[in-house]
């Protein structure tokens, strides 16, 4: 990775991502992109282009005029939006992918794209999701997701790229908050607590999904794309997580710092059908074996951190 162009780049990973990449490969080879630009340090701190990724002509040009070797692709739907405009979710999503690809196709580009827990569906083994299973999800961003893990597959066969992607679990940071996801609910959690020492969840109780802290899912991009390539029997894509847990299980790790903290119910019947069909807990025996991902934070080092960030 030496020029490194990331669509997106003001999304939930992307704005903490631009600015880690930025750090450690120089600010110059970090080139910004996103459908808008705002006030943001990621939009604000190096090179920035206004990229819509449905854009064809534009998205390659731009990669080329910066000559990036690397591709990180980030611009997409999350689940509980996709599922409210499936037609606009498929169009951006896929049409998106494709154009991005085709980029690291003509630039000869390493690439990463994000799949998630949302490419697991109701007919694959809830605990411990192997690596490679069922895979019939039941919605367009899981739909989307597959699709995508396939065709970055098949871009690396037919065309040698280098593709590389990790299916992520609900992520959860203090820094851009995510729009639209259907494990939102676990970041919502830390700022309500905060601000008013109460939330009401739109996940029901007892409802298990996989998550990870930001910092984890950031080195884990930076791991698995500086990997040994010949090491790596899985490409698109890697199931990675760092802990599971229900909302009574967080709301009682955030009552060790924050003892009055209640939480309550409203459940949102569309989010709470797709976390349904999604795994409990996803396995990453392989991650860790081909390229050595690990996670450093658990619920309690996550919780720890994230009440004493949104605190300042
Ligand atoms: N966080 C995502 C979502 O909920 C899962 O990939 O849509």
């Amino acid at each position: 990775m030496k020029k490194i162009f990331i669509t997106g780049a003001l999304g939930q990973i992307g704005s903490e991502l631009t600015i880690k990449l930025r750090n450690i490969y120089g600010t110059d080879n970090v080139i910004a992109t996103d459908i808008r630009k705002n006030d943001s340090e990621a939009a604000q701190s190096g090179p920035f282009e206004v990229v819509d990724v449905t854009d064809t002509k534009t998205m390659i040009e731009t990669a080329r005029k910066y000559e990036a070797d690397t591709i990180i692709h980030m611009a997409a739907l999350l689940s509980a939006t996709a599922e409210k405009n499936p037609v606009f979710a498929w169009n951006l999503n896929m049409g998106g992918l494709m154009n991005a690809l085709e980029s690291a196709r003509e630039l000869k580009a390493q690439f990463f794209t994000p799949s998630s827990i949302g490419a697991f569906g109701p007919s694959t083994p809830k605990d411990q999701t192997p690596q490679d299973t069922i895979q019939r999800p039941t919605t367009m961003y899981g739909v989307n997701k597959v699709a995508g893990e396939l065709l970055a597959d098949y871009y690396y066969h037919k065309f040698g790229v280098d593709t590389r992607g990790l299916r992520f679990p609900g992520l959860i940071s203090y820094v851009t908050p995510p729009g639209g996801g259907t494990t939102d609910y676990a970041v919502e959690i830390y700022y309500e607590a905060i601000k008013n020492g109460r939330y009401t969840s739109y996940i029901d109780k007892g409802t298990y999904m996989d998550m990870m802290y930001m910092p984890d899912a950031l080195n884990a991009i930076i791991d698995l794309m500086e990997a040994d390539s010949s090491k790596l029997i899985h490409r698109n894509s890697f199931n990675v997580t760092a802990m599971s847990f229900e909302p009574e299980e967080i709301a009682a790790e955030i009552r060790n710092s924050i003892p009055g903290f209640e939480i309550s119910y409203d459940v949102d019947p569309a989010r709470q059908q797709i976390a349904d069909s999604w795994p409990n807990s996803i396995d990453a025996t392989a991650a860790k074996e081909e390229w050595g991902f690990k996670a450093e934070y658990d619920l309690e080092k996550m919780t720890i951190d994230m009440l004493e960030k949104l605190k300042k």
